[in-house]
C-alpha cells in the first residue's frame, strides 16, 4: 500500500516510477492519493475558497460544506487521479482509478454537528460533509489485485445517509492497508519523515516505537499527527512493515524500502 501525498504534485511521477517497478516484480500494488492540496487550487479558480473550522479544543480543520466537498472530490477524481492512472498506464500497467464509494470500498459515518468557529463567528457547523471511516470492503480490490490491475484509490467515502462523505486519506489508506493485509503501508509526503522540528528538515525520527506514539504525537504539528496516527494505527493492527518517508526522492518507494523516513519499530527505544 502506497499514499502519495496530494502536497507532492508532479513529484508524483517519482512514486510512480517505483511502482511500476514493484507491480512489473508481481508485486501486489495498491495506491492512495489525497487532494488537499489540489482541491485549495481548484476552489480558488471556481471563487470558493477554502474555509477552515477550528474546534474549542483548537484544532483546525477543513470546513467542508457541500460546495467546498464538491470542489474537493473534483479535485481528487477529476485532476488527481486520472494524472496518476495516466501515468501508471503509460508505463505500462493496467491501472484503475476509484473512490471509496466503488463497489462500497469505505464506508464513514459523518461526523455530528459540533460548535466551531468559521470566519471569525462561532457557531454550531451543522452542513459539514467529513466523517470518520466506520467499514471497509476490501472486495473489489482483491478481484482487480487478483486480475492483475493497479487500484488507484482515493476519498470520499460512502455516507449511507448522506451520500458522499470526506475522509482523511492518510486514514484511508491506513485502514485499507488492513483489511488486505498490507505487507507495506508507504506513506510519502513532502518532507523526510517524522521531524523532530518540522523547520529543520535534518532532524528526522529514524525510527518511533510503533505502539507507544503518545509523546511523538504530542510533538507533532497538525498535518503529520495525522500521518502519524493513522500510521500507528496500521501498525497496531498488524501491518509489519510501517514508513512516513520522503516522495520526492529520487526513488522514493525503494528508498522506504530500504530504511529511509521513519519507521514504525516494536519495543520501546
Ligand atoms: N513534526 C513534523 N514533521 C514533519 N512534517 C510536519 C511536522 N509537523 C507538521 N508537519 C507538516 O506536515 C506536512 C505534511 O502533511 P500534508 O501537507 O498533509 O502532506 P500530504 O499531502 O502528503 O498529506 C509537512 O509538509 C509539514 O509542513
Ligand atoms: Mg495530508
Amino acid at each position: 500500500m502506497i499514499k502519495v501525498g496530494g502536497s507532492l504534485g508532479a513529484e508524483m511521477a517519482r512514486a510512480c516510477a517505483d511502482i511500476v517497478r514493484l507491480a512489473q516484480q508481481g508485486a501486489d500494488v495498491v495506491v492512495v492519493h489525497g487532494g488537499g492540496a489540489e482541491a485549495d487550487r481548484l476552489a480558488a479558480e471556481l471563487g470558493r475558497p477554502v474555509r477552515t473550522m477550528t474546534a474549542p479544543n483548537g484544532r483546525h480543520s477543513r470546513y467542508t460544506d457541500a460546495p467546498a466537498l464538491d470542489a474537493l472530490v473534483m479535485a481528487m477524481l477529476g485532476r488527481v487521479k486520472p494524472k496518476l492512472v495516466a501515468e501508471l498506464t503509460g508505463a505500462g500497467l493496467r491501472a484503475v482509478g476509484l473512490s471509496g464509494i466503488d463497489g462500497s470500498l469505505v464506508t464513514a459515518r459523518r461526523t455530528p454537528p459540533a460548535r466551531a468557529v468559521v470566519d471569525g463567528v462561532e457557531r454550531v457547523v451543522r452542513d459539514d460533509f467529513s466523517g470518520r471511516i466506520h467499514e471497509v470492503d476490501p472486495a473489489l480490490l482483491l478481484t482487480l489485485l487478483d486480475g492483475g490491475f493497479v487500484p488507484v484509490v482515493s476519498p470520499p467515502a460512502r455516507d449511507p445517509a448522506d451520500g458522499m462523505l470526506n475522509v482523511d486519506a492518510d486514514r484511508f489508506a491506513a485502514r485499507l492497508s488492513v483489511a488486505l493485509a498490507a505487507d507495506w503501508l508507504i506513506i510519502l509526503s513532502n518532507v523526510p519523515g517524522l521531524l523532530r522540528d518540522p523547520a529543520d528538515p535534518a532532524s528526522l525520527v529514524a525510527e518511533v516505537p510503533g505502539e507507544e506514539l503518545g509523546p511523538y504525537l504530542d510533538g507533532a504539528g497538525g498535518r503529520m499527527k495525522v500521518k502519524l496516527r493513522s500510521a500507528g494505527e496500521a501498525f497496531q493492527a498488524g501491518v509489519p512493515h510501517v514508513v512516513l518517508a520522503d516522495g520526492r526522492l529520487d526513488s522514493p518507494v525503494l528508498a522506504a524500502r530500504a530504511g529511509a523516513g521513519t519507521t514504525f519499530v516494536r519495543g520501546s527505544r
